[in-house]
């Protein structure tokens, strides 16, 4: 398999800005990349991320080529209405999201005006991508959690300065997903994974198999991610290979998770984890790379 380097992210035409997360997400990739990068085909054809969340990986590997089809997915609608809203519409997502911005600065309360938009119930699909990009820069560390009726509840956080709008990313975002011929969805990510098959390269970063319950990041949705469900996607990951698809999975390192992946190339690796729900937690954190790859 060839191998990525850190270079090539960088000797790509300086010319135009690399498209990079627009949202901050628990679990984004930042520190993970090189390790992830060096398991990627410098030739892709069909690319499938169906725990897409911030996308950290499939923006690196765009800054190397967009010479593929992108299959991106998550179970998080109103994150999936965000990708499609950037994609097609984004100088009309830039113009509401400079409004907000404006009117946020401009407010006596920040916070206010933080919790006027989130009890905002938005009318279109534009109003919803702005809303929640809004929410993401300046709610309590980026996170994404909603209650039992699927309502945002993560408070204010209170940042000095967040940067709401950056434009340049919001147009090298929509660029990349119009040259890689995004397809966008919000499903279970084995609804997205059922048509995969030879050839196809396939990157899982399913909601993290907690250490402890204090350090659990899994309500991303409603329902969470339980054991049980690692379990399955283990499975599914099997499956995967033994279609012919090459496989890149990563997760916590835990005594389950080890277990799981016995049969594969499992390195284990340190990291920073951006997100955690206490701070001490934020250094030198076991994370699993795991490669299926079939015969
Ligand atoms: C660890 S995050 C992915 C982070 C991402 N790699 C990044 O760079 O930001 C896991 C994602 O899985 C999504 N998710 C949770 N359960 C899912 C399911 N059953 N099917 C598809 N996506 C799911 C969550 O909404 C969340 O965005």
């Amino acid at each position: 398999m060839l191998q990525a380097s850190e270079e090539t992210l960088l000797s790509v035409d300086s010319g135009k800005q690399h498209p990079s997360p627009f949202v901050k997400w628990a679990g984004g990739k930042a520190s993970l990349l090189p390790d992830l990068l060096r398991h990627v085909p410098s030739h892709l054809s069909n690319y499938y991320e169906p725990f897409l969340g911030g996308g950290a990986l499939f923006f690196a590997i765009c800054a190397r080529n967009t010479d593929f089809n992108a299959h991106l997915s998550d179970i998080n609608n109103e994150l999936m209405n965000t990708y499609g809203v950037v994609k097609s519409k984004p100088d009309e997502l830039i113009q509401l999201l400079s409004k907000f911005e404006h009117e946020y600065y401009r407010s006596k309360r920040m916070s206010n005006y933080f919790y006027e938009k989130r009890a905002w119930r938005p009318s279109n699909s534009i109003e919803s991508a702005a809303r929640l990009i809004f929410l993401n820069k300046t709610c309590y560390n980026g996170l994404y959690r909603v209650n039992s009726r699927g309502e945002f509840n993560v408070p204010f956080g209170r940042y000095k300065k967040p940067r709401i709008l950056n434009a340049e990313n919001i147009r090298a975002v929509s660029r990349a997903l119009r040259d890689t011929n995004a397809e966008l969805c919000s499903a279970d990510y084995r609804t997205s994974l059922s048509i995969c098959g030879k050839d196809d390269f396939v990157y899982l970063d399913p909601p993290y198999q907690p250490q402890s319950k204090t350090s659990s990041f899994t309500d991303y949705t409603p329902g969470g991610f339980s054991e049980r469900d690692q379990h399955e996607l283990a499975q599914e990951f099997e499956k995967l290979v033994d279609r012919g698809c090459t496989v890149l999975l990563s997760n916590s390192e835990t005594p389950l998770t080890s277990r799981l992946y016995k049969g594969f190339e499992v390195r284990s690796v340190t990291v920073n984890r951006p997100i955690n729900s206490v701070g001490s937690g934020r250094t030198g954190y076991r994370e699993l790379v795991v490669l299926g790859n079939p015969e």
